[in-house]
């Protein structure tokens, strides 16, 4: 797929030069959020077109008004499971490609002392009726609340799910890997590692993407 390197098997970065530009933006700490905010939409539509390159088509005529045409639609049903709160950053841009995608937020937030990732809002149907779903994060971090994001999507007879985020550190992903081997993931960039546990008091806190982009939520919604 050009622009798009599968770093590992169901591991892929987007490489196009607009989307690392965008994303060296957001990684500035000058980047005032209204700015930050704007560059997630615009990298989030980027990732959502890479992540639909296996989308189904079904096959239709087309008048143009010239001739007859044969032509296509869209033979998915796509379902978003944006992870509250950032993933709320990337709906927009994922749905300017996809408008009819039906969107399902789940609140989980990590405990800051385990890391552990704690389901606070859900009210996804039994069954949800859809063929594709897409996780929303802009940070796959130690890659918990994804990895139960999914879990919980796949617990409503989803069978094909991909995840989509900004950044990802190499935990992030084995973790998500290792539990879901079914499930790609997309990501703007791939990291180097998770900030440990801190040692002094103006150490950052642990289980931080280094070098990151700092706290995602807080950058987008400016709190
Ligand atoms: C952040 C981020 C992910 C999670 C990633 O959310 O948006 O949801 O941490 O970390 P993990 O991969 O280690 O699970 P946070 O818990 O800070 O909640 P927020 O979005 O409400 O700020
Ligand atoms: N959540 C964030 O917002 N940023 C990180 O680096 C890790 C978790």
């Amino acid at each position: 797929m050009m622009w798009v390197r599968e770093v590992e098997p169901g591991v892929f970065v987007h490489e196009h030069p607009l989307v690392k530009a965008k994303l060296t933006w957001m990684r500035d700490i000058h980047t005032g959020h209204r700015e930050f905010r704007n560059l997630a939409r615009e990298v989030a539509t980027a990732l959502a077109w890479a992540a639909l390159s296996d989308a189904r088509l079904r096959p239709r005529r087309v008048r143009t008004p010239l001739a007859e045409a044969n032509g296509y639609d869209l033979d998915e049903r796509v379902g978003l499971v944006p992870i509250l709160r950032a993933g709320l950053g990337l709906v927009d841009g994922v749905l300017a490609v996809v408008p009819n995608a039906t969107v399902w937020p789940v609140g989980i937030y990590r405990d800051e002392e385990t890391l552990q990732p704690v389901t606070y809002y859900e009210k996804l149907p039994s069954t949800l009726p859809i063929s594709l779903c897409l996780v929303l994060d802009p940070m796959l971090a130690t890659g918990g609340s994804a990895a139960a994001a999914i879990t919980l999507v796949k617990s409503r007879g989803v069978q094909r799910v991909k995840f989509l985020g900004l950044v990802g550190a190499p935990e992030g992903v084995r973790h998500v890997r290792t539990h879901h081997p079914d499930v790609e993931i997309y990501l703007a960039a791939l990291d180097d590692h998770l900030t440990p546990p801190p040692q002094k008091p103006d150490d950052p806190p642990a289980g931080y993407i280094v070098p990151g982009l700092g706290d995602a939520g807080d950058r987008l919604f400016g709190t």
